[in-house]
């Protein structure tokens, strides 16, 4: 049976890299699923919390990512959508599963050892290397094994956690019997969608520039700004370089992604307009950024004050109490088989 499921982070709108990499495929994937398919997205508020959160701020965040996942196309009845802090098998289980997992390979982990860098949370105090962001990687296994997900679809920046999770699954069931499931990574194509003013960087929440992404729910003005800022180069053709012209490669893979060109690769759409300028492909790929963003903008408002926000603790209740049963099923196995 194919059980998919993948998570994000509550910390503020998701940008452009976040859905072409992850969230456009989660709603593909429930649109494309035969009703065998169990489809679970989480929203990963205690991976939030591993750099310190505003309280308050969190909460609001988390309201509104639970707004987005509903904006942009997951329907509640399909898929189950729910708060990991909601439901504690994640947790039991990450605490079983750190118990056979290996200290070496989490500290060889890159992830942790840039967070640990981030200096921009505005956190009221120092903290030294946070045992919770080391061990992460742990709670992302439990995520995945508890609903024993045989697909996860993420961007690329997860593989490493997704073989981290693979490694947890085959010593647990080295040591234990043959209980949790090995999942696959599934990358989206558009599996690393780069800043905008650094395009040797991935597109990222934590990048103190805000023009450096784009906001899934940004006005069409904001988009054409920032795209317009975004940094290329002085050549004067168009081409599909993205070692020697990463700027603009990523522009083109954007627009590319987002015309959903099922004909011709990303090199045809560059050859196509290797004679235009530089301002008529930003206004391209601002207008196809416009576009497409736009329906998701007018359906978040929408769900965002649905019900007076009743919807919204609904359809959390309703997601809870499926992922609930969902991890339970195995916590059942997994604590026999440890002997608790
Ligand atoms: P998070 O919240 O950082 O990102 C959510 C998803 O967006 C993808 N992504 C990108 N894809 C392409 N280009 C980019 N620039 C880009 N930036 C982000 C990420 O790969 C991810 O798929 N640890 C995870 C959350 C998590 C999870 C899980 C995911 C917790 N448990 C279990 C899958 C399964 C994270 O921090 O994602």
């Amino acid at each position: 049976k194919k059980v998919i499921f993948s998570g994000i982070q509550p910390t503020g709108i998701p940008h452009l890299g976040n859905y072409l990499g992850a969230l456009q495929r989660w709603v593909q994937q429930q649109n494309e699923a035969d009703e065998d398919t169990k489809l679970i997205y989480s929203l990963v508020d205690l991976h939030a919390i591993t750099l310190w959160q505003n309280p308050a701020q969190l909460r609001q965040w988390r309201k509104e990512s639970l707004a987005i996942l509903l904006a942009i196309g997951l329907d509640p009845k399909r898929s189950t959508i729910f708060f990991q802090s909601h439901v504690p098998a994640h947790s039991e289980l990450m605490w079983i599963l750190s118990c056979t997992a290996s200290v070496g390979y989490l500290s060889r982990m890159t992830q942790w050892k840039s967070k640990m860098s981030v200096e921009d949370n505005a956190k009221p105090f120092d903290t030294p290397l946070q045992l919770g962001l080391f061990s992460y990687p742990v709670l992302q296994a439990a995520d995945i094994l508890v609903h024993r997900a045989t697909h996860v679809p993420v961007g690329e920046d997860q593989s490493q956690h997704l073989e981290f999770t693979r490694n947890c699954a085959a010593t647990f069931n080295h040591n234990y019997g043959q209980v949790l499931v090995e999942p696959e990574t599934v990358l989206s194509p558009a599996k690393r969608i780069m800043s905008l003013l650094e395009p040797q960087k991935k597109m990222s929440k934590s990048a103190l520039n805000p023009k450096s992404r784009i906001l899934i729910i940004d006005s069409s003005e904001t988009i054409k700004k920032k795209v317009n800022a975004a940094l290329t180069d002085s050549i004067d053709s168009i081409t599909f370089d993205p070692d020697g012209r990463p700027g603009l490669a990523n522009l083109l893979q954007i627009l590319y992604h987002l015309e959903n060109s099922s004909t011709g690769s990303v090199e045809d759409l560059a050859s196509d307009m290797v004679d235009i300028s530089k301002r008529a492909l930003k206004e391209r790929v601002a207008h196809a950024i416009e576009q497409h963003l736009l329906p998701i903008r007018e359906r978040y408002q929408e769900v965002l004050v649905a019900d007076g926000g009743q919807f919204l603790d609904d359809v959390a209740r309703e997601g809870a109490d499926k992922a609930g049963k969902s991890a339970d099923a195995t916590m059942t196995i997994v604590r026999d088989a440890v002997g608790l």
